[in-house]
């Protein structure tokens, strides 16, 4: 698919997958994206996942049409971009492969071909002119390996962005993010995919967003999902919003480990009293349902959060352990936090909880927890109120 007139993207869908990283659902796929640009020496930008070399193999053959592959651009070294470089280089044994040096190391540790025999190692700022179009090299360590930079294409203005700015989802026949409906069909993707994959490394990609503002962009190439080519500014907005680690809205997120259902109607009866306050968009998981990926992205858009656990085994439910300890390897930072607790007999899970997000940022966990035995009782009512009154000051 052409990107531009010399630009084609070869990526891959893959609509099989059920883990990326056999850690995240991706009930919609995910696409591997592998860029070849056409000038007086040719270029491919990335390569692709194991499970996609064949195809890129051939349409690799297919766009040259009996050219030879001059460089291979290596801009991230995860094996989802890097599977087939040995391949290509079987099929193309002259091509140069222009990578950072850390990149070349790790190429050495995944790989047993001679990689100094092919390398061209380059650093900040470095240029390689194809014949129109000449390429800059940005380091963008830690977005998302420390190997990783992106490069500028000069002559088109076009960011290859390897991680950064993709999504979650196979791309269906529409290759760029204006022939969708982005906002409704693909943000909460978009979101999922930075702030599980990217989200720890907030500053880093602030870093990278500042480069990128010192760049006339007109089109971002990512290494998954859709390509941009309008509304950048709103994309970069989003970008600039979760890794500063503020939330896209005032609202709540309430997430409940229930076992026989008592835990679960304390969170809804919290959800329902801030719904009556007049707070939108509110959202209520069970975290024994739904995968944690999907609760820590919305953690990422809301401005309050509310824990509710059942105690177990004297500590937290196992699955509420799982996301809290996700949202604190994120570094998630500036939430208003409040907690809810329930114990037959000696409820902990306050306690721990409140604990496992000590050491995160600019948290702000109210006093108004609420403890419940076995069941949420009408005698509570007022204790309800105070914390729910609680959470609702917190957004205004
Ligand atoms: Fe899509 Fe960090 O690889």
């Amino acid at each position: 698919r052409n990107v531009t007139k010399d630009v084609v993207w070869l990526g891959g869908d893959d609509r099989r997958l059920a883990l990326f990283e056999n850690v995240y659902p991706v009930p919609r796929g995910v696409s591997y994206n592998s860029y070849l640009l056409l000038d007086e020496k040719t270029a491919l930008f990335d390569t692709i996942d194991q499970a996609f070399t064949h195809q890129l193999l051939e349409n690799v053959s297919f766009v040259l049409d009996g050219r030879s592959l001059d460089y291979l651009i290596v801009n991230h070294m995860e094996p989802d971009h890097c599977a087939s470089i040995a391949d290509i280089l079987f099929r193309y044994p002259g091509v140069k492969i222009v990578c950072t040096a850390k990149a070349a190391n790790m190429m050495k540790q995944f790989f047993e071909f001679d990689v100094d025999q092919y390398v061209v190692p380059v650093k900040e700022g470095d240029t390689l002119s194809l014949g129109v179009h000449t390429l800059t090299f940005v380091m963008a360590p830690m977005v998302h390996w420390p190997e990783v930079m992106v490069t500028y294409e000069t002559t088109e203005k076009i960011l290859f962005s390897a991680d950064a700015f993709g999504s979650f989802g196979a791309i269906d026949g529409n290759i760029f993010a204006d022939e969708t409906d982005y906002k409704n069909q693909w943000l909460p993707e978009a979101r999922r995919y930075y702030c599980n994959i990217v989200g720890k490394y907030g500053p880093q990609v602030q870093a990278l967003l500042k480069k990128a503002s010192r760049l006339e962009i007109s089109m971002i190439c990512p290494l998954h999902s859709l390509v941009w080519r309008k509304d950048l500014d709103w994309l970069l907005e989003k970008y600039s919003r979760w890794s500063s680690y503020e939330p896209e809205e005032k609202t709540v997120l309430i997430a409940y480990a229930s076992v026989y259902g008592h835990t679960e109607q304390a969170a809804d009866a919290i959800a329902a009293r801030l719904a009556e306050r007049g707070v939108p968009n509110i959202a209520v998981y069970d975290v024994s349902k739904t995968h944690p990926s999907y609760i820590l992205a919305d953690a990422f858009r809301c401005s309050a959060l509310v824990f509710a656990s059942i105690t177990y085994n004297n500590g937290i439910f196992c699955n509420m352990e799982t996301l809290l300890h996700q949202i604190a390897a994120h570094n998630l930072q500036n939430r208003t936090v409040a907690f809810l607790e329930n114990g037959s007999w000696a409820p902990v899970s306050v306690k721990h909880m409140t604990d496992t997000f000590a050491s995160l940022k600019n948290m702000k966990v109210l006093e108004e927890s609420l403890t419940i035995r076995s069941s949420l009782k009408n005698c509570q009512g007022d204790c309800l109120e105070a914390l729910v009154d609680s959470i609702f000051q917190s957004l205004a």
